[in-house]
């Protein structure tokens, strides 16, 4: 049987594992059965990973002896609403789901955030196991207990803090990924690593390439470490409540890139460009050295993930950030690096921000 990495995660409240491997889908049963659980178990996933993947665990499970319901949404951030959070509450009733039932969310970061909220609100919380199939949600969503919906402009702020039981990471998952989305959860691997770890760095500008054409010991090596980091991290600010801050590295103007291309730039597209935005502003600051950023830089080329912006009206970005509450008196909060692997938060100036802004086109 293939090895099974495991990485704690402790929080204020409660503690879990971190289970990350090849084919842990087909163990998920007897990790719940070991676990404790019983009865019943409720999959809740969207209808592509349904397809790929929902017989899978719904066979293991059922082989550890569950009597398994499966709840499928369509695909979608739209789907991180009330209103789907509500067909799922029907749903889970309708299944004699109990108190003590398990809700798997199976998928992407998208179902780990809705079936997260859902299993803690329904009943006042039901047992969450994250099975996250996306790299973004292997190496950030599913670690840390943030789970929410939107509703209307109001994009994650619906929301609890609510730890899972349990995260099982089937890297085989990775191998049906689309090359976009696998270039998505990159940039938040980089971001982890060059908040984090210049080990995990120095793997990544050895690596990408391998990474990219799926080497699986390498994949699966890379998502440990990224996904170690941000267990560390959470570990130590579980309500985030200071520390946990600079995850948002890169995410100040990546968010606004993000919204001001009307969502043309994907999350992990807008948010290496505003890697490089806070890096050319660390630098300009004097913390960075300019070899640094030339280091994000390539790295960030490697992972077939934008540098640069184009066709974005550094105005609106502008107005976007002072929008983004990540103002204070004046200064824009930032995330800026004193080397790869050290993050400081900080104030900059907008006038510094703009020239920066301006210098990224
Ligand atoms: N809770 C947190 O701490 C946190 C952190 C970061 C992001 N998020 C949230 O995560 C969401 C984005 O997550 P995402 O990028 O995983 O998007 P997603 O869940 O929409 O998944 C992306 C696409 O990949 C498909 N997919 C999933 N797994 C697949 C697989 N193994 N093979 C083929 N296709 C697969 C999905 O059906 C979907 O079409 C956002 O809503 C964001 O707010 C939450
Ligand atoms: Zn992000």
């Amino acid at each position: 049987m293939a090895l099974v990495r495991k990485i704690k995660v402790e929080p204020g409240s409660n503690s879990y594992e971190i289970r990350i491997g090849s084919g842990l889908l087909d163990q998920a049963g007897r990790f719940l059965y070991e676990a404790g659980f019983s009865g019943k178990a409720v999959i809740i996933t969207d209808a592509t990973v349904k397809d790929l993947y929902g017989d899978r665990l719904s066979m293991s499970l059922s082989g550890s002896g569950f009597a398994v319901s499966t709840l499928v949404v369509p695909v979608g951030e739209e789907q991180k609403s009330l209103e789907t959070a509500g067909g799922l509450y029907q749903g889970l009733s309708d299944s004699y789901a109990e108190r003590t039932t398990p809700v798997l969310a199976l998928g992407g970061g998208v179902i780990g955030d809705l079936a997260g909220f859902v299993a803690a609100t329904y009943q006042r919380g039901v047992p969450l196991i994250q099975v996250p199939t996306t790299l973004l949600a292997q190496v950030d969503s599913s670690i840390g207990g943030k789970v929410a919906v939107d509703h209307g402009r109001l994009k994650n702020m619906i929301g609890v803090f609510y730890q899972p039981k349990l995260v099982i990471s089937d890297i085989d998952t990775l191998r049906t990924l689309p090359e976009a989305e696998l270039a998505n959860g990159l940039a938040e691997v980089i971001k982890s690593a060059a908040i984090g770890s210049k080990k995990l760095f120095e793997f990544l500008e050895n690596n990408l390439k391998k990474v990219r054409s799926l080497d699986m010991a390498v994949l699966e090596e890379m998502v440990v470490e990224t996904a170690r980091i941000k267990a560390e991290i959470v570990s130590k600010d579980e309500k985030d409540l200071g520390l946990r801050n600079i995850l948002n590295f890169g995410h100040t103007a990546g968010h606004a890139i993000e919204t001001v291309s009307k969502f043309r730039l994907k999350h992990g597209q807008a948010v290496a460009i505003g890697m490089m935005v806070a890096a050319r502003i660390s630098n300009r600051m004097g913390l960075l050295d300019k070899k640094d950023v030339d280091r994000l830089e390539k790295i960030i080329n490697k992972a077939g993930l934008p540098a640069e912006m184009y066709d974005i009206n550094i105005d609106d970005v502008m107005s976007a950030m002072k929008h983004d509450k990540k103002i204070s008196q004046g200064k824009i909060r930032f995330v800026l690096l004193k080397a790869i692997g050290n993050a400081i938060v900080t104030e900059v100036s907008p006038s510094l921000v703009e020239e920066v802004l301006v210098g990224s086109q």
